[in-house]
């Protein structure tokens, strides 16, 4: 399963990238437009930071808008995924952009319906919102046990890209179904990572180490000395 870090931020993408675990980062026009910045010096830092796929957002309302700011953002990076919503322009906006060689995420799914129509417009990414399905009630995780069934029964390319992740479930049961990949903001990656077991296990180890006489730690002293790397 890939990991992507869903941000427009430069200090969390290149914290996350550090940690070699992304694998590619989204964005959308929310996230672009928190960072107050120009939009394309803005996006080539993030396609120059990230080794992976990068999905930029569309923002206009119509096949032919979406196109044409599709080809742009295609040609900035071979790294750049266009996004797309998915209403009837942005089906159409995909089956084009996709049949000239640009890869697509088809945006803002929230029905198995819609998630069948972008995979037939020819997707490459298909991203679910599990988190604003369960803001309303309705089971955000359902729909993507419905969609690896209906991908794996037709044999879709399309990938299952997990997206609106609110907490560290959403990613654990994504990746128990078998979704392809799943986006998420920084805070939930680092909820990923932290087991306060672990930080109670670090700080007794350390304890423990201190208390060994200075003499038997000596090595530690001379390692650091030659360190010949630093
Ligand atoms: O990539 C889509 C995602 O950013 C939406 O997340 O938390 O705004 O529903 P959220």
């Amino acid at each position: 399963m890939k990991l992507f870090l869903d941000s427009a931020n430069i200090a969390h993408i290149t914290e996350a990238m550090s940690w070699g675990a992304i694998d590619g980062v989204t964005t959308n026009p929310s996230l672009v437009a928190k960072e107050g910045q120009d939009f394309f010096p803005l996006l080539k830092q993030i396609c120059e930071l990230v080794n992976g796929p990068v999905s930029m957002e569309t923002v206009s309302r119509d096949a032919q808008g979406m196109i044409d700011e599709g080809l742009v953002f295609s040609k900035l990076d071979p790294n750049i995924i266009v996004k797309c919503p998915l209403i009837k322009e942005g089906l159409k906006a995909t089956r084009e952009l996709t049949a000239r060689g640009v890869r697509v995420n088809v945006t803002l799914c929230f029905s198995a319906s819609q998630a069948l129509l972008a995979a037939k417009a020819g997707a490459y990414y298909v991203s679910p919102f599990v988190g604003r399905l369960d803001d309303i009630s309705v089971d955000g995780m359902a729909l993507i046990r419905d969609m690896k069934t209906m991908f794996a029964n037709y044999r879709f390319a399309t990938q299952i890209l997990v997206a609106s992740v609110r907490h560290p479930l959403h990613v654990i049961e994504a990746a128990r179904i078998g979704a392809d990949i799943a986006t998420m903001p920084f805070s939930v990656l680092e909820t990923l990572v932290k087991h306060p077991l672990t930080d109670a296990g670090l700080e007794r180890f350390l304890k423990d180490w201190d208390q060994l006489p200075a003499k038997a730690k000596a090595w530690k002293t001379k390692i650091g000395a030659q360190l010949p790397i630093r």
